[in-house]
């Protein structure tokens, strides 16, 4: 990565707006909560959203990152000024720890988990939101920043906060670690890793292995595929970890993990432009559903370090395929170029548009991994092994590989135009065999000429192989057919995505009823702001080269006949990556005239009828919807059902959850989702009864009992809420209570709608 730079071009310019993010960004306010978790006062305020939340310090840690890889790129003095003074404050922070502690929130919740007596489910830990998650941010960008910046305090910092770590869970035993690890803890696995890569110390090794996940890691593994309702996100970085132990180890288990996880997610569980997930969760597998909290931004991030992982294991071509897809459509797509702000959620909604993070006040997950993507645009783009040079991406860059006395350039403009330049700027009778990437999308031969004299072509997706003394001045010059094609949509026949080459287009749909700001300190608050309708596409004519066209001197942007109805429109396609402040689709409806005739999108109009009555939602076991609606529970379990394809809470004995929700004035009803299946629940010898109450700010409004009487449905059941009850609110608690030798729920939603 270091060997490589980028030449101007629209990675440039995407890393150029990343950097300055990066500077702008105040590192007293970053570490504020880190002072502030040892008892000591920050030297500024800490910023707000999730950094002013149980999650903070993740923030810092993915600065880290971002800054040690971007300075080693672009060697920039004041960020390296910065970075330095970071790690100082760290080194401050750690002092005041008698173990070594240091990160965004107090170290109580660990010091109970480390007595083996603790409670623990998806996402939270000792009542702490994803402790593991949130510190191993800083525990990558201490890693980070002493890998590629040299810095030893930060792995003086690091060495000690490992060793913390170390000393506490040697506490548990494996039932106990294991069962900690229930909660998502980001990428444990792979820090100790790399901890132990740098130090050699076997210790770190040991904990490496400790923090890998079995109920997850097992069944892939075993090529199982249990993915279905799992948190997506939480699962990508374990297997990540799972990758890098197996290059430390080569115990092929680990390989098989990772080899069969990327191949599920990648082939049956990704959207047209490589991200994953639908309210962060995925689901059945071959399934695209559309939705605007789809795609999280993230958890490419992360696909794209694991892909890398096998691609250095094999240099097979479907692994820059997605990488290429996903970089373009998904990575590069999210960040606003006039802004520099990132997305969190993609939303693949038909009439949507994308939301970013404020500067200042988001600070999500995806603001994290958001400020290291640019820095890792350099990334794969070239592969070395030995004495073959991989061509693999067509991104404007330079490799300089001093050892072998080369300079190579590439000069480009892709994906505007077809054709890209290899350039030896240095070399001198070198002798390196390139092998140059023929993608899956091309639209005919891939022709590549050496010094204007010989010619390769080929046709088959995977790599040209040419083999040749290199010399200064040597040209090769290559040619990648693109056109426009459909990609149909996994689990919809009439639904389809239009690409040019690995470039999703996406409809411009113009700014009708936008919002006055798409850069929000709130991710949700759009959700239900009005979509416009998006025309389909109906057109007998299967060739869509006979009704797309391109537009002359407009680069990569497309004008269809009026094939758009109702009312013959024409729409404007460009790329999904170029696509900012507008609305926009990306899967359409197409069909021939006579399906069009009696089409009627049910979905569509079932999703209309309910935005219009909804003034908020609640999906149970999601950790965002649940943490986002100030969720409180005692005795409470949650789960996922394949069958429904939908998360459940519960609570028993004597426990409860609640949710806070919004309401409006007038006459308001909670729409509850039961299963028909359920039941008296038999567990440990005993029966409880599914009878219980929902209160509304503390007062009882509804007693329910249920009795499986809807067998292999959900069903709905719908409580009118006293007037007094909601009066002059914006939010009520809604609370499910069970008494002893009782269950409340499953509860598998939650609408309040009026
Ligand atoms: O829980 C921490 C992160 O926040 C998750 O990985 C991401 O999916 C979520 O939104
Ligand atoms: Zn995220």
């Amino acid at each position: 990565m270091e060997k490589v730079s980028l030449l101007n071009g629209i990675f440039k310019d995407s890393q150029e707006k990343g950097m300055e993010y990066l500077l702008y960004l105040d590192v007293d306010r970053l570490i504020a909560p880190c002072y502030e978790a040892v008892g000591k006062p920050p030297k500024k305020p800490r910023y707000g959203g999730w950094e002013s939340t149980g999650i903070s310090g993740h923030s810092i840690g993915h600065w880290l990152s971002a800054a040690a890889t971007m300075y080693s790129l672009t060697s920039n003095e004041q960020l390296k000024q910065k970075l330095d003074y970071a790690i100082e404050e760290l080194e401050i922070v750690q002092s005041f720890d008698d173990k070594g502690y240091v990160s965004g929130f107090s170290r109580s919740c660990f010091d109970l988990v480390f007595t083996g007596e603790f409670e623990v489910d998806n996402f939270s830990l000792s009542g702490g939101w994803v402790p593991w998650y949130s510190i191993h941010k800083i525990y990558a960008g201490l890693i980070d920043t002493y890998n590629l910046t040299g810095n030893e305090k930060a792995l003086a910092i690091v060495i000690k906060l490992a060793d913390w770590a170390k000393n506490g869970t040697d506490q548990l035993t494996d039932e106990q670690f294991q069962k900690m690890l229930i909660c998502e803890h980001g990428g444990m696995n792979e820090a100790m890793a790399d901890l132990y890569m740098i130090t050699k110390n076997k210790d770190y090794l040991e904990l490496a292995k400790r923090f890998c996940h079995q109920s997850i890691l097992q069944p892939l593994a075993n090529e199982v595929d249990e993915l279905q309702g799992k948190h997506a996100n939480t699962q990508i970085p374990k297997v990540i970890g799972a990758a890098k132990l197996y290059e430390i180890t080569g115990d092929k288990t680990y390989k098989k993990m990772a080899q069969f996880f990327w191949k599920q997610v990648t082939r049956h569980r990704s959207y047209v432009i490589g991200g994953n997930s639908i309210n962060e969760h995925f689901g059945p597998s071959d399934t695209e559903e559309l939705g605007i909290t789809t795609t999280e931004t993230c958890n490419t991030y992360n696909m794209l370090k694991l892909t890398e992982h096998l691609f250095h294991w094999s240099q097979d071509v479907e692994y820059i395929d997605y990488y290429e897809r996903a970089l373009y459509n998904h990575i590069l797509a999210s960040q606003d170029p006039d802004s520099g702000m990132k997305t969190y959620f993609v939303s693949t909604q038909p009439g949507h548009f994308k939301v970013y993070c404020s500067p200042d006040e988001s600070f999500w997950c995806c603001t994290g991994t958001g400020m290291e993507n640019p820095a890792r645009y350099t990334r794969n783009i070239y592969y070395l092994k030995q004495n073959d040079l991989f061509v693999n991406l067509f991104i404007a860059s330079e490799i300089k590989l001093p050892e072998q006395n080369i300079h190579l350039k590439q000069e480009t403009s892709f994906p505007e135009s077809d054709k890209t330049r290899l350039i030896f700027e240095h070399a001198k009778q070198q002798q390196i065999t390139l092998h140059i990437r023929v993608p899956n999308w091309t639209a005919g031969p891939v022709i590549v000429t050496v010094n204007n004299e010989k010619k390769f072509v080929s046709t088959e997706n995977g790599y040209i192989k040419i083999d040749e003394k290199w010399n200064s001045g040597d040209v090769i010059e290559i040619e990648l057919p693109m056109n426009l094609y459909l990609s149909p949509s996994k689990s919809d026949p009439l639904k389809a995505a239009i690409l040019y080459g690995p470039i999703v287009l996406a409809g411009a749909l113009g700014t009708k009823d936008f919002p006055k700001s798409d850069i929000l300190a709130d991710h949700l608050s759009l959700n239900n702001h009005p979509l416009i309708d998006v025309p389909d596409i109906v057109t007998d004519d299967k060739d869509l080269l006979n009704w797309i066209k391109r537009v002359e001197n407009q680069p990569l942007e497309f004008i269809t006949d009026g094939v758009g109805q109702p009312g013959n429109v024409s729409i404007k396609l460009i790329p999904f990556y170029k696509l900012h402040h507008q609305r926009y689709t990306i899967y359409w409806n197409i069909m021939d005239k006579e399906t069009y005739q009696t089409f009627v999108d049910k979905e569509k109009e079932e999703q209309a009828r309910l935005r219009e009555i909804t003034i908020d939602v609640v999906n149970p076991n999601e950790q965002q919807p649940e943490v986002e609606h100030g969720i409180k529970k005692k005795n409470s379990r949650s789960g996922y059902l394949n069958l429904f394809n939908k998360g459940w809470r519960d609570s028993i004995n004597e426990g409860y959850f609640s949710y806070e929700m919004k309401v409006e004035q007038g006459q308001m009803y909670l729409l509850v989702t039961y299963s028909g299946n359920d039941t008296t629940l038999h567990e440990d010898g005993k029966a409880y009864q599914r009878d219980f109450s929902l209160l509304i700010d503390g007062t009882v409004i509804a007693q329910q009992i249920l009795k499986a009487n809807q067998p292999g449905k959900l069903f709905d059941e719908c409580y009118p809420i006293p007037l007094s009850l909601t009066n002059g609110k914006e939010k009520v608690e809604v609370k499910f209570v069970s008494k002893e030798g009782k269950v409340a729920g499953g509860v598998y939603g939650l609408r309040m709608i009026n």
